[in-house]
C-alpha cells in the first residue's frame, strides 16, 4: 500500500529533476557548445598548386577548430555558423578566391578581373549549416595570374563561428522533423570556375513541396498554447543565408510591379523558414534585433546600386558602385530592430543600365540571423508588452 505514493514521489521527483537537468544542460550548452575563430595573413601568396589558403596571425580560436597552418576550419559541433572573409587583390593580378565545404563544394566567392595595377580589398559573408567533420576553408585560385595581397597591415582575415548549435534540436521534438534545418541544397561539385553561360541555365529548386505542409503544422503547434513555454523559447531561433546564380538586369519596364525584391534560388540555411526565396522576403517571427549582411558584385558597363529595405520601402543601408570596372564586389552589413510581420529584402535599381552580377559560384548572397530576441517570451509577457507600448 505505500509503495504506490513512493513510486508518484519517485516519478515527481524525476519530473522535476529532468526539469533542471534541461535547464543545467542549457548552461553547459553556453560554456560548452562555443566556436569561434578569427585569423588573418601577414604575406601575399600567388596563384599555384597549392590553393589553400592558410594565416600565420591568430586572434581568436575557442574550441581550436581552425588549423591556421593548414587553412582548415573543421566542425566540431554541428550547426550553423556565420563566414565572412575579406581578401586582397595583388597588384597586376586577377583576383579569385572561394570559400569552399569539404573537399570540392564551393560556397560563395570574391572575385575580380581586372589586372589592374591598383590594391583593394574585397569581403564575402554566409552562413553554413555544418555536421560534425565538415571542413571550410578558403581556396586561391591555381593559376598564377592570380593572387592575393596581404602584408602587415592584414588585408586578407578569415572569420567563422557558431551561430546557432543543433543541440537546440534535440531539445525540442517538434524540430527534428523540420525540413528547414536541413536545407542546405546538394552543391553541384567541380563547377568550371566562373562561367557565365551556365549561369542561367539550371536552377537548383528552392523549396521542396512538403515545406508549406510542415510549415503549416508548425503554425498550428505553435497556437496550441499551454505547456509550450520550453518550446516557444527553443524557438527564437531564426536565421538564413541565401545566394543567387544569375545577374540581375534591369529594364525599364511599363505596367510590371515596381520595386520587386531580389529572389533566390540557394538556401545555405533558413532556420525557422522566415525566408521566402521566391519572393526574396524575409518576415520577421521573433521580436529583436537582427544581423544583416549582403555581398553583390558588379556588371561592366552597368550601374551597381542594392538597398537593404525594410517593409515597403525603407531603405536602411545600401551598396553602390558607378565605376567602369569590372565584375568587383561590393558588401554591407547592419543591425535591425525588428517586429513581428517586419519584412527585409533587397532591391536592385529597376531602370536600364542598372545591375548586378552572379553566377554559380555566388556573388550575390544575403544573411541575416537574430542576434538577441527581444526579451524571453516566457518570463516577462506584461513588462514586454509596456515597452511594445513605447516604441513609436
Ligand atoms: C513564398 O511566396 C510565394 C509567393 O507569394 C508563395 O506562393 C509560397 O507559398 C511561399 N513559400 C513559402 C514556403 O511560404
Amino acid at each position: 500500500m505505500m509503495l504506490l505514493p513512493v513510486t508518484v514521489l519517485i516519478g515527481l521527483l524525476c519530473l522535476s529533476l529532468a526539469g533542471s537537468v534541461g535547464g543545467f544542460a542549457r548552461l553547459l550548452d553556453d560554456v560548452e557548445l562555443r566556436s569561434a575563430f578569427s585569423v588573418a595573413r601577414t604575406n601575399s601568396m600567388e596563384g599555384g598548386p597549392k590553393m589553400t589558403v592558410t594565416f600565420d596571425a591568430v586572434y581568436v580560436n575557442i574550441g581550436g577548430d581552425f588549423d591556421p597552418k593548414a587553412g582548415m576550419f573543421r566542425c566540431r559541433i554541428p550547426g550553423a555558423y556565420y563566414f565572412s572573409f575579406t581578401v586582397g587583390k595583388f597588384p597586376h593580378k586577377d583576383l579569385s578566391v572561394m570559400l569552399m565545404k569539404n573537399r570540392n563544394e564551393v560556397q560563395a566567392i570574391v572575385y575580380e578581373e581586372n589586372a589592374g595595377e591598383e590594391r583593394k580589398v574585397q569581403s564575402q559573408s554566409v552562413m553554413l549549416q555544418l555536421e560534425f567533420g565538415d571542413t571550410v576553408w578558403l581556396r586561391l585560385h591555381g593559376d598564377p595570374r592570380y593572387a592575393l595581397y596581404s602584408n602587415t597591415g592584414h588585408y586578407t582575415t578569415f572569420n567563422g563561428y557558431l551561430v546557432y548549435p543543433d543541440t537546440y534540436d534535440y531539445q525540442t521534438h517538434r524540430h527534428q522533423h523540420h525540413p528547414a534545418y536541413n536545407s542546405q541544397q546538394p552543391q553541384q561539385d567541380n563547377i568550371p570556375l566562373l562561367n557565365d553561360n551556365q549561369a542561367t541555365d539550371h536552377v537548383s529548386s528552392g523549396t521542396r513541396g512538403t515545406v508549406e505542409e510542415k510549415e503549416l503544422q508548425h503554425r498550428e503547434d505553435e497556437e496550441d498554447e499551454g505547456e509550450e513555454d520550453e518550446d516557444e523559447e527553443d524557438d527564437q531561433r531564426s536565421a538564413f543565408s541565401v545566394g543567387r546564380t544569375q545577374s540581375i538586369v534591369g529594364v525599364d519596364q511599363v505596367g510590371l510591379p515596381q520595386h520587386q525584391p531580389v529572389s533566390f534560388d540557394t538556401a545555405f540555411v533558413n532556420i525557422g523558414e522566415d525566408f521566402n526565396m521566391t519572393e526574396g522576403l524575409f518576415t520577421c517571427r521573433v521580436p529583436g534585433v537582427y544581423y544583416f549582411s549582403f555581398n553583390v558584385g558588379k556588371l561592366p558597363q552597368k550601374t551597381l546600386s542594392v538597398k537593404l529595405m525594410k517593409n515597403r520601402l525603407e531603405v536602411q543601408a545600401m551598396i553602390y558602385d558607378d565605376s567602369q570596372g569590372e565584375k568587383a564586389l561590393q558588401s554591407q552589413s547592419l543591425m535591425l530592430s525588428l517586429k513581428p510581420g517586419d519584412t527585409v529584402w533587397l532591391y536592385s535599381h529597376q531602370r536600364d543600365g542598372f545591375g548586378a552580377y552572379s553566377n554559380h559560384a555566388k556573388y550575390i548572397t544575403f544573411t541575416g540571423f537574430l542576434v538577441y530576441p527581444d526579451f524571453p517570451s516566457t518570463t516577462i509577457a506584461t513588462t514586454s508588452q509596456s515597452y511594445a507600448d513605447k516604441k513609436p
